[in-house]
């Protein structure tokens, strides 16, 4: 029995509907259970908050295997994670897959990529059979990097990111938790192209047929754009950071592991447009 934690969120619930299509017994764990997505056969366990670790152990007990994703930003994100592999390990789980980030390392420029290093090796020293995911940045949010005025403004430079889609990270983790053979395995979850920003705004501004531009900021300017928002300082260095990781060359590499897991191309920015029109709905008169 696989225990698919954030089911209520995109990837969760992507996953446990891709398990639910092969009759692989699951357990939905989630916080608001009035929020967990319908699958046939599926117990949902609610009250799953990762900073309650009986609860998570609780909700763990029974299951064999735990898709665990990664908690929302969070600047005890590392203590929170630390937690449920703790639970998981009480509850006798045996194997975990966890969604990490793909330019984890302990001094990625990527902040929030740090809390996911860090994860791993929590992981790493517990007696669970583990398989990372590490994914690029959401292609799928494309889109939404340009605010209504059409324009990404970012200091990634003329970086570039091998964006990968929700789906293709979705049917990777089914592929992984449903077979075997996948213990100490580091999958890292691309798309088939590395894109800059300036790529990606000209393809967002075709697809919507208006202009949508790139205009690269310093890292202090992009700290003073985001600054009116009123989050924290470390909340601001984590978003201003995801692009410097960019312009550092972090996410470029493109990786063949989608394929092998899928047995399918992964999904390109273009078809992603073509079969998402509601993504950039907010850049349509
Ligand atoms: N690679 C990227 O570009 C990228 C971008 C953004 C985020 N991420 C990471 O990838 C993860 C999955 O992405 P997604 O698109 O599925 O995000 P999502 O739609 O926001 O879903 C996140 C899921 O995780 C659950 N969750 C978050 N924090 C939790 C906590 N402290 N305790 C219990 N459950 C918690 C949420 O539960 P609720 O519904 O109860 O909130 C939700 O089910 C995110 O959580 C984030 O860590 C990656």
């Amino acid at each position: 029995m696989i225990a698919v934690t954030g089911a209520t969120g995109a990837l969760g619930g992507r996953v446990s509907a891709g398990l639910a299509e092969l009759g692989v017994p699951q357990r939905l764990v989630v916080r608001d259970p009035s929020r967990a997505p319908s699958i046939p056969g599926a117990e949902v366990v609610g009250g799953s908050d990762y900073a309650d670790g009986d609860a998570m152990r609780r909700a763990f007990d029974g299951a064999d295997k735990v898709f665990f994703v990664s908690a929302g930003e969070d600047r005890n994100r590392v203590d929170l994670h630390r937690g449920v592999v703790d639970a998981a390990v009480a509850a006798g789980v045996e194997r975990i897959v966890y969604t990490s980030f793909f330019a984890a390392a302990p001094d990625t420029v990527f902040t929030f990529g740090r809390d996911h290093f860090h994860t791993e090796e929590h992981i790493k020293a517990s007696p669970l059979r583990w398989t990372f995911l590490r994914d690029n940045i959401y292609l799928d949010f494309m889109p939404f990097f340009a605010g209504e005025d059409g324009v990404i403004r970012g200091p990634a430079g003329d970086g570039r990111a091998a964006v990968v889609a929700r789906d293709d990270i979705a049917a990777s983790a089914v592929a992984v938790l449903a077979g075997e053979g996948h213990d100490g395995a580091i999958y890292e979850m691309t798309g088939p192209e590395s894109l800059t920003l300036y790529e990606a705004a000209e393809q967002v501004a075709q697809a919507a047929g208006r202009p949508v531009t790139y205009v690269p900021e310093t890292l202090e300017e992009a700290r003073a754009s985001r600054a009116p928002s009123g989050a924290p300082d470390w909340e601001i260095e984590g978003w201003v950071t995801s692009y410097a990781s960019i312009a550092a060359g972090e996410l470029e590499r493109i990786s063949p592991d989608v394929e092998r897991l899928t047995g399918r191309p992964p999904i390109s920015l273009a078809q992603f447009l073509r079969d998402n029109p509601g993504s950039y709905r907010h850049l349509t008169p």
